[in-house]
């Protein structure tokens, strides 16, 4: 067979130092045919001429073309863009009578220093024949694929000839219907490989009992060995027999996106005196507690889908474009790339490997617009060509160990072919999960891939506590023109939710055809040359433009994946350390104050090495005595020396906070303890209890006199107003009044005088199916207790809910309120005209008004201070950061009257009034919906 059967692609090399350096071109055993062809082009294949079939080359009225590169690009035929529809008929039995075909020819001389040398293209569109010196050699297909020829018999040292006939449309064109410019021709690199006697190599590490070994598969007809390189130095060796070879690889570094340490292994062929590296990396992809995990730790992809694109060059891409555009992906702190839809050009997935990236390697195969007639997935006819196109994929890019998941490719329906493809992939390659977003019921795939779904269609499944298969959004943030909104949201839901696990944005980039015009050069879309079929803007949807300029949508995007995430309250900062693998260090804080827009202070302070997933110590920033009102803090996280991609000083993350300023108490001594209980921190006269069970505060007290007589927890519901009374059915089918808290995780940092706990929990309902996830932040520090909440409402949630906000049951009874807020009588979102901003105090008997039914009264709109006096221990003052609502009722959630002790309320936002008892609800601008909140209160007590 002169045709190889899919393998690993490598290369011959002479010397070690080049092996290692891994630069093909290097090598003198790699002979590239790229560069200026002769080139005919026809209309059909029915013209090729008899003299070029003949071998009679010098017949032809040749013109040039340049490999590798696009017919359409080059003066030959015109490119069209679709989506979905074909622009030919849809009908695989019969391409269009009319099917542009170029001939291509060129001469070359070439001397055989090995024993056999292979004929390579890496890319083809979309089938092709070649002859070498006269003789037919074969032909080949599947467009984003490598076809190897074994050509030792044809070629002849000195002067050769090789000529090349490609059809734009053939019966393949139906499984290569992706969402790009139809572009034909030789457009991946041609190269001749002199080779020894190695046929193929496949690496696969494995790791067993705290050992990382390498399994090295080899086929070959003469005698191998091996060395293993890191860092150039030698650590292993071995001799490879035909077969698997297993060892042992001595104090292993694990590759990751973040750490992607590379090995080599050297395979030293004797007889022909030649040595092929190939370079792997210890890593291993597995599902572990129904999550996608990477070397044990659950993987957030933080994704683009990339194609193939350059503006003048097409599908055709330089090393050093393709190196440069993945640099700019790792700049961004993007973690992961889908090779959207088809295998990418070799080296690709060499700088993925160096550079640290994840990589789901998607098949070439899409069927997308077959839908009209009939879908090949079904069609026993196509098995054997989805199956081909898995097996070429899986054996070209083996030992990638960026590669962690294969794709069995996009837009093809789901159906038997699929599942033969998987069983194939599966067959081939155990060690890699697999993916395809059509498997709906993921009878295949490993994980639930779904395109463009909705933050709470995402987080309805996630909130389904059963096992289930992992969620990834294969495509989301669809990032046409000014676009994509939401990309925090969708990051806040990753981040909730185990069973989430990232996604990626649609897509890296636009793809316009650059077009020089008498004013200049312009990009353009579909339509632009005069296709009758076509999908017009749609291909212009990336977070960079053509030429790479960013977006503004990347620069969102890269400030929502950044790899830091900033704590505040006051003057002091925690920094929490985001990345998966890596222990930061080298790294500053920089921090700088701002009044209407004005600089008052800056400063940096160094940040220890922190773990991935580890707080900073609390640090103290040196802000000055008195601040304005408005102050912002902006914060940011700065490499001090040069990082993989980073240059030292590049900026990995930035924030802006609003500034507290609170009057602070003196310095006092802060300790904590800890029981598997409780966490209880105290600092000077304050003591404050958080339970490790629900994640509330359950004891604020100071000088030991206890202020709480229950848990500060969050809650919903108030006493329904009249104008409830047609809603107050729904509210208690969703049991809005009986909340559970459970506290999921704890994290507490501190300094010499401020402690911070980071909680998360999950408050719920009994006997239904929703609930609230909280991010609560906890300081103890000179300003009291600072608090700042944020929540997620998921599930089948209520729309709408009385209240959110804290619920502080007290020891005792109120005294009195002194407050700055709205007043002097209470206030409601729809009904506040009469209650102006200013400075109150009233007694407890005048705080409620005395409606003849009893029902909720009393909240104050705007709250930006208050001191509630207790009639006996603390007195509780509240700052809020923003405008608060505060209410006062009795314990037991009653008016006031004679109850033995009240209770607080500190609500982030609270429902209006309306009057629906015999009219409408409020209106929807009032309403309180089951958004994401957020809100803060610093709490500090005075005995
Ligand atoms: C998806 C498809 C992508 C692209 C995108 C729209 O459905 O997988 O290839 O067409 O829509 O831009
Ligand atoms: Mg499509």
């Amino acid at each position: 067979m002169i045709k190889l059967a899919p393998r690993t692609r490598f290369f011959y090399y002479n010397d070690l130092a080049t092996a290692l350096a891994y630069k093909e071109a290097a090598s003198p055993y790699t002979h590239s045919l790229n560069g200026t062809w002769q080139f005919c082009y026809l209309q059909s294949p029915r013209e090729v001429p008899e003299a070029f079939i003949a071998g009679d080359y010098d017949a032809i009225d040749w013109q040039t073309i340049k490999v590798p590169g696009h017919m359409e690009l080059q003066g030959y035929g015109k490119p069209n863009y679709t989506n979905i529809s074909f622009p030919i008929p849809v009908d695989p039995e019969a391409t269009p009578a009319k099917n542009p075909t170029g001939l291509y020819f060129r001469r070359f001389t070439f001397k055989q220093q090995l024993a056999r040398q292979i004929l390579r293209f890496d890319g083809v569109d979309s089938t092709f024949k070649v002859w070498l010196n006269g003789q037919l050699v074969g032909d080949g297909h599947g467009s984003r694929l490598m076809t190897e020829f074994d050509v030792t018999d044809l070629l002849v040292s000195g002067e050769n000839t090789i000529a090349v006939q490609v059809q734009k449309w053939s019966q393949y064109s139906f499984l290569e219907d992706q969402d790009q410019w139809w572009l034909s021709g030789i457009f991946r690199d041609v190269t001749i490989v002199d080779e020894g006697g190695l046929d193929d190599l496949q690496i696969t590490p494995q790791y067993q009992k705290g050992q990382w070994q390498i399994e090295v598969e080899v086929q070959a007809n003469t005698q191998l060995s091996g060395k293993v390189y890191f860092a150039d130095e030698p650590i292993a060796e071995t001799v490879l027999p035909a077969g698997k070879t297993v060892f042992t690889i001595p104090k292993p570094h694990e590759w990751t996106d973040e750490t992607p340490n590379l090995y080599t292994l050297v395979v030293e062929d004797e007889t022909a005196g030649a040595l092929v590296p190939m370079r792997f990396g210890l890593r291993r992809v597995e599902m572990i507690d129904d999550q996608i995990c990477l070397n044990g730790v659950p993987v957030l992809f933080n994704g683009v889908n990339r194609h193939e694109f350059n503006p003048e060059t097409g599908r055709a891409l330089t090393q050093d474009y393709i190196l440069s555009e993945v640099t700019q992906i790792k700049r961004a702190g993007i973690n992961a790339i889908r090779t959207s839809h088809y295998p990418n050009t070799p080296y690709f997935y060499d700088v993925c490997d160096e550079l640290g990236l994840l990589v789901i390697d998607e098949c070439d195969l899409e069927t997308h617009g077959m839908y009209v007639t009939e879908m090949p997935t079904d069609d026993p006819y196509w098995q054997g060509e989805f199956v081909s196109r898995a097996e070429r994929m899986v054996h070209r890019d083996f030992n990638h160990p960026s590669i962690v998941i294969w794709s069995l490719g996009n837009e093809s329906d789901f159906g038997p072919n699929h599942v033969a493809q998987a069983a194939a992939i599966r067959r081939l390659d155990p060690s890699r999960l697999i993916h395809y977003e059509g498997d709906r019921e993921t009878e295949v795939a490993d994980m639930y891939s779904t395109m463009y779904t909705s933050v709470e269609d995402i987080e309805k499944r996630a909130v389904k506590l059963t096992h289930q298969k992992p969620h990834i959004l294969c495509e989301y943030g669809h990032a046409m023109g000014n676009g994509a909104g939401s990309l925090q949201d969708y990051q806040d839901v990753f981040r909730l939710y185990k069973s989430v696990q990232g996604g990626f944005i649609w897509e890296w980039k636009d793809h316009g055809l650059k077009q020089d015009t008498l004013d200049g050069p312009k990009y353009v879309w579909g339509g632009a040359f005069g296709e009758p079929v076509n999908d017009g803007t749609f291909c212009i949807d990336g977070l960079v433009r053509p030429d790479r300029v960013p977006s503004p949508g990347l620069l969102e995007y890269e400030h929502v994946i950044q790899p830091f995430q900033f704590f505040v309250a006051q003057n002091h900062v925690v920094v929490k350390n985001l990345y998966h693998f890596q222990t930061t260090q080298d790294m500053v804080l920089r921090w700088r104050l701002e009044v209407a827009g004005e600089k008052v202070a800056g400063g940096q302070v160094a940040l220890p090495a922190l773990e991935p997933g580890a707080l900073s110590p609390v640090l103290a920033l040196d802000l000055p005595e008195t601040i304005g009102a408005d102050a912002l803090l902006d914060l940011s996280v700065q490499t001090t020396t040069q990082q993989g991609v980073f240059e030292a000083g590049a900026q990995l993350a930035s924030d802006q906070v609003a500034y507290q300023g609170l009057p602070a108490q003196p310095d006092a001594p802060t300790t904590v303890s800890q029981t598997a209980a409780m966490v209880t921190i105290t600092r000077g006269p304050l003591t404050v209890t958080v339970d490790r069970g629900t994640g509330n505060i359950t004891q604020l007290a100071q000088a030991g006199a206890q202020l709480l007589a229950g848990d500060m927890a969050l809650t919903l519901d108030r006493l329904p107003i009249s104008n409830d009374m047609n809603v107050v059915a729904e509210r208690q089918k969703k049991r809005i009044a009986t909340l559970f808290a459970r506290c999921e995780s704890i994290q507490l940092t501190q300094n010499d005088d401020t402690v911070m706990l980071a909680i998360r929990q999950r408050v719920a309902p009994p006997a239904i199916n929703w609930g609230i996830e909280l991010a609560v932040t906890l300081w103890v520090s000179a300003a009291g207790v600072t608090i700042y909440t944020k929540g997620w409402f998921d599930g089948e949630k209520p729309t709408e809910v009385p209240r959110i906000g804290y619920q502080l049951p007290l020891t005792t009874t109120v005294k009195a309120v002194d407050w700055f807020g709205r007043g002097l009588g209470e206030s409601y979102p729809d009904s506040l005209d009469a209650a102006p901003l200013g400075h109150y105090q009233l007694n407890r008997d005048q705080w409620g008004f005395p409606y003849v039914v009893p029902q909720e009264s009393g909240n104050r709109m705007g709250v930006r201070w208050a001191t509630i006096m207790t009639a006996q221990g603390s007195n509780l003052h509240v700052d809020g950061l923003n405008p608060l609502n505060l209410n006062v009722v009795g314990g037991d959630g009653q008016p006031l009257g004679n109850q033995s002790a009240d209770q607080v309320r500190l609500d982030a936002r609270v429902q209006a009034l309306g009057s629906n008892s015999c009219g409408p609800l409020p209106l929807k601008r009032y309403r309180l919906y089951t958004d994401p909140f957020d809100f803060t209160v610093t709490l500090s007590l005075q005995k």
